[in-house]
């Protein structure tokens, strides 16, 4: 199974910006942690702050991955782009954030990406991925 992580901007800097929001661990450690955990699970990680190289990387892995995790940081709330791209290809992309959106600024509780995806987990920490993980296993 082929599993794509795609972090989208400012995300570089888990473990090191606003650690009481998003924890004080890097990205890097919790995914060594993750292919541990998952060891017959191929996980891909790709992490940019530009819109567009999202969209590049959605385009280039969506037809042959078996699910993309994708958080897509502050361009989830405007980007019609990455909407368009994740319903562009056929594998199925879950949207997850670290944090729950719906308790924080109104300008987070709206997602134009979460239509076009599989689901939606939120809220819990960095185990946001892992439970979207288990959700492409099933
Ligand atoms: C985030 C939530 C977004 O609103 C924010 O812009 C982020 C991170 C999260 O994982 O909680 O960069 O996607």
């Amino acid at each position: 199974m082929n599993i794509l992580i795609i972090n989208g901007p400012n995300l570089n800097l888990l473990g090191k910006r606003e650690k009481t929001i998003y924890g004080d661990a890097s990205f890097d450690v919790y995914l060594e942690s993750l292919r541990k955990r998952y060891p017959d699970i191929n996980i891909v990680y790709y992490q940019s702050n530009i819109e567009g190289e999202l969209i590049n990387k959605i385009h280039e892995c969506g037809f042959d991955y078996d699910g993309i995790i994708l958080n897509a940081g502050a361009y989830t709330h405007t980007s019609i782009a990455i909407a368009d791209a994740i319903r562009a290809v056929t594998t199925p992309v879950i949207e997850v954030h670290i944090s729950n959106v719906h308790k924080r600024e109104e300008y987070r509780h709206v997602s134009m990406i979460s239509a076009a995806c599989m689901g939606v987990i939120l809220g819990f920490g960095t185990d946001s991925y892992r439970l979207a993980v288990e959700a492409f296993k099933k």
